[in-house]
C-alpha cells in the first residue's frame, strides 16, 4: 500500500475522512490503527476497518451520514466517472471551508483529468504532484462551490429502469450496469433445464442488481438469499426484488462468509473475476468454499466463469463433483454437487 496514502492519513487523523477502496485491504491488516473516519461502499473493507478506525461507514458514498465537516478527505480515485464525480460533489459538503480534498491515483486512473475538474469546481489552481508511480492532487475549499460548478455525476444516487435489462433497475458503478453480462445470460439460460428437484431455498452469491434471481424467479416459487459486497448492488437488488415481487432477503456479505451453514438447496453464482490486491488468496476459491458451506448436503450449485478459469480443479477441495454444462462465448457453466463443507 502506498506510503503516500499512509502519510496523508497520519497528518491530522482526527479531522480526516478516508474514502477507502478495494486496494485498502493490505493497510487494514491487524496492528493498523487510524484515529479518523473511514467510508467505503464495500462491505469487506468497512467490516475490516471496524475497531481499527474511529468510525467505519458502509454506504453508497453518502458522506452526509458522517454528519461532520472534515479538514481533509482522502480519496483514491476510481475509473468510474459518475462515482468519482458524485464523491467530489458530496465532498464539498462534508469538508469545512478551509478543508481540502486529497485525490490519489496512478497514471492510468484518470487522476489528471479529475484534478483539472476538481480545480474548476473548487475555483482553485490545478494542483498535481508526482510521488513515485502515484499522483496527488490537493484541492483546498475556499468557499462553497456554486451549484452550476458541480460535476456531472449522471444522477448517480438514482436507480433507473433500463430497457436493455428488461426494465430492471440499475445504475453506474454496478457490475455490467447497463448491459446484461454474457456469462450471466448463459447461466440464466441453463436454469430451466438444470433446476434440481428440491430448489426452494436459493442463494444468489454476488447478486449485483439481482439479474440472476429475477430471471430464476420467473420459473417458479423460490425463496432467495441474495448477497453482495457492494452497497449500491444491495440497494438495486432490494428494489428489483420489491418491484418484481421476488420473495427473499438481500444482505451484505464478503463472498457469503457472514451467512449461516446449510441454508440453501441451490446456489447460483457468477463470481467476480479479480480484486485489487490478492491478500487473502484467490477470490474464486473463496466463493467456492463458501458455496459448499452454504449448501445443504443434497444441494447443488451452478457457476459461470471465464473459460480459462480451471473451475473443476478449483472446486475439487469443496465439492464431490463438477460437470461442465456448456462452453460458449468465452464462458463455461458448471454444475457442482456433493458439497464437502
Ligand atoms: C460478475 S458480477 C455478477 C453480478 C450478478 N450476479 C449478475 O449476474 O449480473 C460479481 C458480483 O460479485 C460482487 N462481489 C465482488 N466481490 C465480492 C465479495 N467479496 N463478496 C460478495 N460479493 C462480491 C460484485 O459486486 C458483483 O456484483
Amino acid at each position: 500500500m502506498s506510503t503516500l496514502l499512509q502519510q496523508l492519513l497520519l497528518e491530522n487523523p482526527s479531522e480526516t475522512l478516508w474514502i477507502a477502496d478495494e486496494n485498502s485491504k493490505p493497510l487494514l491488516q491487524s496492528g493498523f490503527s487510524f484515529d479518523g473516519d473511514l467510508l467505503s461502499n464495500r462491505w469487506d473493507i468497512a467490516r475490516l476497518a471496524e475497531g481499527k478506525v474511529r468510525r467505519s461507514f458502509f454506504n453508497d458514498f453518502r458522506l452526509e451520514e458522517a454528519e461532520r465537516h472534515y479538514r481533509r478527505i482522502v480519496y483514491p480515485v476510481s475509473k468510474e466517472k459518475a462515482v468519482v464525480h458524485h464523491v467530489v460533489n458530496e465532498c464539498h459538503q462534508a469538508l469545512g471551508i478551509g478543508g481540502e480534498l486529497a485525490l490519489l491515483g496512478g497514471k492510468q486512473s484518470g487522476i489528471k483529468t479529475y484534478a483539472a475538474k476538481v480545480a474548476s469546481c473548487f475555483d482553485s489552481e490545478k494542483n498535481l504532484q508526482k510521488h513515485g508511480n502515484e499522483y496527488l492532487s490537493l484541492n483546498p475549499l475556499h468557499s462553497k462551490p456554486a451549484p452550476e460548478k458541480q460535476l456531472d455525476e449522471d444522477n448517480y444516487p438514482e436507480l433507473r429502469p433500463l430497457e436493455k435489462l428488461g426494465g430492471l433497475l440499475s445504475k453506474p458503478g454496478l457490475f455490467g450496469w447497463n448491459k446484461i453480462d454474457t456469462g450471466s445470460a448463459l447461466l440464466a439460460g441453463t436454469f430451466a433445464e438444470h433446476r434440481p428437484a428440491d430448489s426452494s431455498n436459493v442463494v444468489d452469491l454476488g447478486c449485483g442488481y439481482g439479474y440472476l434471481s429475477t430471471q430464476l424467479a420467473t420459473l417458479g416459487d423460490f425463496h432467495f438469499t441474495a448477497t453482495d459486497n457492494n452497497a449500491a448492488a444491495l440497494i438495486a437488488c432490494r428494489e428489483n426484488f420489491h418491484q418484481r415481487e421476488v420473495r427473499g432477503t438481500v444482505v451484505p456479505s464478503d463472498a457469503g462468509t457472514e451467512l449461516g451453514d446449510n441454508i440453501a438447496d441451490w446456489l447460483i453464482c457468477n463470481p467476480p473475476f479479480h480484486q485489487g490486491f490478492q491478500v487473502e488468496g484467490d477470490l474464486t476459491s473463496r466463493f467456492l468454499r463458501n458455496a459448499a458451506r452454504l449448501l445443504k448436503k443434497s444441494g447443488s450449485a451452478l457457476f459461470v466463469v471465464n473459460e480459462f478459469i480451471p473451475l473443476t480443479r478449483k472446486a475439487e477441495p469443496y465439492f464431490g463433483g463438477a460437470k461442465q454444462l456448456l462452453r460458449e462465448k468465452g464462458f463455461c457453466v458448471y454444475r457442482l454437487e456433493g458439497p464437502q463443507a
